[in-house]
Parts: C-alpha cells; sequence; structure tokens
C-alpha cells in the first residue's frame, strides 16, 4: 500500500523523534512491501520564526491532503512573550481544531520490564492498560471569549468553559464504543459537584448509555479520579473527559508507565487524517542531544498503522518490537536506572529497527 504522510518536526525534540520515528517506518514499509511518502510543513515555534505564524495554511493544506500526521512536539523558552504575541501553541491546537480532531486517545500501557522505572510501587502499576479518551476540541481550550478585561477596576482574564451537546455526545459514544472494544467498562471524569458544563457532561452520559448495555459505566469526578489513578489504576479501562481534565489526567497518568516519553497519542476525527503525537513536550532542556526518548512517537506511529491505515499486523509487530527492546533491557536517559547506560535517540531507535520483524 501506497501513503502519503504529513510530518510535523515542531521543536525542541520534536526533530529528532520524527526522524526516528520516520526510519522505523521504512523499515515497516520494507518488511511488508508498503511505500510511505512523507511531506515535511512547519509548526510551533519554528513555524513562527520562518513565517510569523504558528499554522500556516499551507501545513494545513499539506496535512489534509495527506493520509496521516505525524508531529512531534512544539514550545520552548524561545517564544515565551515572543515579541510578536503568537505561541508555538496555537499551531498545536489550531491544527486538532482545522483537521475536527476531537477525540484523543492515550494509552496508558505498563510494560512490565520498566515497571522499576515507575515511582510508584510495582504490584500498583504491573501490567496497567487503560485508554484516556480526551475530548480535543472544545471546552475551556476553545471557549470564547478568551480575554482580559477590567473587572472591579483592575486587570482581570477570562477563558470560557463551554460544551455543546452534541460535542460532549460524540466522544462519550466513542468512549463506550472503545469499553466494547476492551473491558466492557467506562469511567466518565467531570466536576459536575461545582460546573454546569459538568453536569450536561454527565446528564448526556446518563441518556446515552441505554444504547450500550453491555457496558458499566460510572462517574467519577476529576479530583477523585486523579487520586484513583495513583492510587488503583488498574481499576480503569477507559476514561471519557473534557480536554483540559483529560490534559491533566494524562500526565499523571503517564508515570504509571515510568515516563512521560513512553505516552504516545493518537487525534481522530470523523474524517482522515488523523494525527499522531507523543504526549509528551519539546523538552528544550535535552534539545538537539539525541537523548530524547524517541518510544512514544514510535509507539504513536503504531497508532498511526492501526487507526488510519488498517495495518494491524505491521501495528502489532512494531508494539512488539518496542516491548521486545524494553524488555531486552534497553533504556533511554528517561527510563534508566542509576547505573543503567542510557541509549541515545539514534541507539534506542536502531534497537527497534534490529528487532522489528515480520
Ligand atoms: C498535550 C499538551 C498540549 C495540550 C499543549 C502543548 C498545548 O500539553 O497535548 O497534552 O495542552 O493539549
Ligand atoms: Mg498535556
Amino acid at each position: 500500500m501506497k501513503k502519503t504522510i504529513t510530518v510535523l518536526p515542531g521543536d525542541g525534540i520534536g526533530l529528532e523523534v520524527v526522524k526516528a520515528t520516520t526510519t522505523v517506518l521504512d523499515k515497516v514499509a520494507a518488511l511488508y512491501g508498503h511505500e510511505f511518502e512523507y511531506k515535511y510543513a512547519d509548526i510551533g515555534g519554528t513555524a513562527i520564526d520562518k513565517h510569523e505564524n504558528p499554522l500556516p495554511q499551507e501545513t494545513v493544506d499539506t496535512c489534509k491532503s495527506s493520509d496521516g500526521v505525524l508531529l512531534g512536539a512544539v514550545g520552548g523558552p524561545k517564544w515565551e512573550n515572543h515579541s510578536s504575541g503568537l505561541r508555538p501553541e496555537q499551531g498545536l491546537l489550531g491544527i486538532r481544531k482545522a483537521l475536527q480532531l476531537f477525540a484523543n486517545l492515550r494509552p496508558v500501557t505498563g510494560h512490565e520490564s520498566l515497571t522499576d522505572a515507575s515511582s510508584l510501587k510495582k504490584e500498583v502499576v504491573d501490567n496497567v492498560d487503560l485508554m484516556i479518551l480526551r475530548e480535543l476540541t472544545g471546552g475551556i481550550y476553545f471557549g470564547s471569549p478568551q480575554e482580559r478585561r477590567q473587572v472591579d477596576g483592575e486587570e482581570a482574564a477570562l477563558d470560557t468553559m463551554i460544551y455543546k451537546k452534541s460535542e460532549i455526545a460524540r466522544i462519550v459514544r466513542q468512549g463506550f464504543e472503545m469499553a466494547q472494544l476492551r473491558r466492557n467498562k467506562l469511567t466518565s471524569v467531570d466536576k459536575a459537584n461545582v460546573l454546569e458544563s459538568s453536569r450536561l457532561w454527565r446528564e448526556t452520559v446518563e441518556e446515552i448509555k441505554g444504547d450500550y448495555p453491555d457496558v458499566e459505566v460510572e462517574h467519577m469526578l476529576v479530583d477523585n479520579a486523579a487520586m484513583q489513578i495513583i492510587r488503583e489504576p488498574k481499576q480503569f479501562d477507559v476514561m471519557v473527559t473534557g480536554n483540559m481534565f483529560g490534559d491533566i489526567l494524562s500526565d499523571a497518568a503517564s508515570m504509571l508507565t515510568g515516563s512521560l516519553g513512553m505516552l504516545p497519542s493518537a487525534s481522530i476525527g470523523e474524517q482522515p487524517p488523523g494525527l499522531y503525537e507523543p504526549v509528551h513536550g519539546s523538552a528544550p532542556d535535552i534539545e538537539g542531544q539525541n537523548k530524547a526518548n524517541p518510544l512514544a512517537m514510535i509507539s504513536s506511529a503504531a497508532m498511526m498503522l492501526k487507526y488510519s491505515f488498517k495495518m494491524t499486523e505491521e501495528a502489532d509487530a512494531l508494539d512488539q518490537a518496542v516491548s521486545d527492546v524494553l524488555s531486552a533491557g534497553h533504556r533511554t536517559g528517561d527510563i534508566a536506572k542509576e547505573g543503567e547506560t542510557a541509549l541515545s535517540t539514534d541507539e534506542m531507535t536502531n534497537k527497534v529497527i534490529e528487532v522489528m520483524k515480520k
């Protein structure tokens, strides 16, 4: 099969992890007789520097004309308080919105060999397997107004949390469908004891659940969910939640796997292309040092093979390669224990390529 992939390296370690990932994808193509064509486009701080726009129209067009999009990471101190007032993150939020990627899948899978990289006890995180399903194009991230204004004679800042019922319903339905493919349990996370938008969220879940009688559904307040994810993560199967709660919970959940450098994600809408990016950021502190863990990006590419290209066998083989590399004890700095040798980005990538087989 021939597929066109738009690659958006972005900023910081984004460049290094996407480079690692295309090399791995080339191996997949060679093994299975596919052809992947890469088109590169700018996003984030890099795009601000080159085009004075964190999301040039050309980037959106390139993405739209491809079968899948790989995104490294955006942001960095260089663009904080940039004279233009532009922010790299506008590129990321903009592309999610432009491609209408309302569903963000963040699987949290504990590799047994990595459990001692986690700050939690082995028995708590061993074989953890949950899916955070985060609404990605609504909520407080996109509510308007979002502005500064005078309140009681002083400067105040305003963000708006707004969810339409239809936006809640479509992500919640995805949650139910995903639970049906997994262990039939859905936890809907909200803050219904305080927020009106959460009360609408909860009502919507209640209205829809009759269509999925085989799925056990529970509601959980987000503060409790943050605690439960650390206390007993194995109680969860699919967690469905709004944009900001999903953002926060997924960073917390990443520590179950030992490192933020391990967590992949897929962002999907009604239409292709889907966008695949690691949950981690641009890590400017280690940028350009060949130290970054490429596994979250590589696993995100495996999600692309599975969800966008329907190449299930290839996706499984790639996941298996990552798992085998970890079982063999190979570690980048973020997951290495004291005294263990830390591999570089390139070395880790080569390990994956070496063990990957059909
Ligand atoms: C994420 C990131 C982004 C988000 C930032 C970089 C805008 O934290 O993908 O989780 O908040 O969505
Ligand atoms: Mg985040």
